[in-house]
């Protein structure tokens, strides 16, 4: 079985100003704290991943700044595979984010160098792409470049996880592609057309099989604090909770779950298990502040589910 994880996506830096809320449009609050983090969904899966002991290359673009130095080496120190990374006349992606007291966020992305990756650059890269147990992508990169990768790791059977974020509705061509599609409930609502909100239960469900219709093979809605819901090709339907804990910033929740998931799979785990397991990591990441620095290592994950099993004994 083939072991390695290859992400295809985004490399930013994240320039993150924390305050007691999100302003409105207009509006100017005063700030507590700012951080830069190195961020992007592409790389976040990727060292989400990597942590967790996967063998992950990253296949992206960083511009020609000073970012894409601690950029690289935020991967490369995490251990993921930089070597198809190239560096381009651009800047590097930076994200504009903004934090309240809750951990929640909203969030500006710039794509400069990631507009690059290009549908020659999936050609270029297909030796590597044949190496994956499977490929994971988000819509941080132009969506010309995904709808090549899906097209092309579908005809050469390799398993595709596609992060639909940020959100945008997408064709029946790419999600007919698709073997594992994590939407949040945002995302959700925009690919099927329906007005944004927060889903019931019964909703929830409806709206995975709407998605199930549309042509991709699996379906995990990402929930929040409320975890996640699984519906499954062989009919498995599944709600996962997510651990209760202190929220600190919920950024890249999303990415450690598609991360630890992937490596959950190509562990053996089965697609329920893989769940349980991705909640619990990315659970972990809401209590540290940042994207990349909030992955927890195995060992951390491991301290974290046994603390967790003895709090909630009798
Ligand atoms: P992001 O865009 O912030 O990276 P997302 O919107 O794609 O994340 P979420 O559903 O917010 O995805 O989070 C992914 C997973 O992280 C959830 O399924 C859950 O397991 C965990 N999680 C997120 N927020 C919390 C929270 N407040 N408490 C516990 N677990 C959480
Ligand atoms: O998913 C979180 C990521 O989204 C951040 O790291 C930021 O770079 C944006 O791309």
């Amino acid at each position: 079985m083939k072991r390695e994880i290859v992400v295809v996506g985004s490399i930013n830096l994240d320039l993150v100003a924390s305050s007691s809320r999100i302003p409105l449009a207009g509006e100017t609050v005063a700030g507590s704290t700012f951080r830069t983090f190195p961020g992007g969904k592409g790389a976040n899966q990727a060292v989400a991943a990597a942590r967790l002991g996967r063998a992950v290359t990253i296949l992206g673009k960083l511009g020609n700044d000073v970012f894409s130095v601690e950029l690289r080496d935020s991967l490369e120190q995490a251990g993921v595979e930089t070597g198809p990374v190239e560096n381009v006349a651009d800047s590097s992606g930076v994200a504009l984010i903004n934090t309240d007291a809750k951990g929640e966020n909203a969030i500006t992305v710039v794509p400069g160098a990631n507009s690059h990756l290009s549908p020659v650059d999936i050609d270029a890269n297909s030796e590597l792409l044949h190496r994956a147990g499977i490929v994971l992508t988000q819509l941080e990169v132009p969506i010309e470049t995904v709808e090549h990768l899906a097209s092309f790791t579908r005809r050469e059977g390799i398993p595709l996880m596609l992060d639909p974020a940020p959100a945008r509705p997408l064709s029946p061509v790419l999600l007919s592609c698709v073997d594992w599609l994590t939407p949040n409930e945002t995302e959700t609502c925009v690919l099927l057309g329906r007005a944004e909100r927060n889903l019931s239960q019964s909703e929830l469900e409806d709206a995975a099989n709407a998605l199930l219709q549309r042509g991709c093979k699996n379906v995990i809605l990402k929930l929040g604090r409320r975890g996640c819901y699984l519906a499954l090709a062989d009919g498995t339907r599944r709600a996962v909770p997510a651990h209760q804990v202190s929220t600190v910033d919920t950024t890249a929740a999303g990415d450690a779950f598609n991360g630890a998931f992937a490596v959950g799979l190509l562990s053996g785990r089965d697609p329920v298990n893989s769940a349980e397991w991705a909640c619990a990591v990315a659970t972990l990441s809401v209590t540290r502040h940042g994207a990349q620095p909030s992955m927890p290592t195995a060992n951390e994950l491991e301290d974290f589910l046994e603390a967790q099993s003895i709090g909630s004994k009798p």
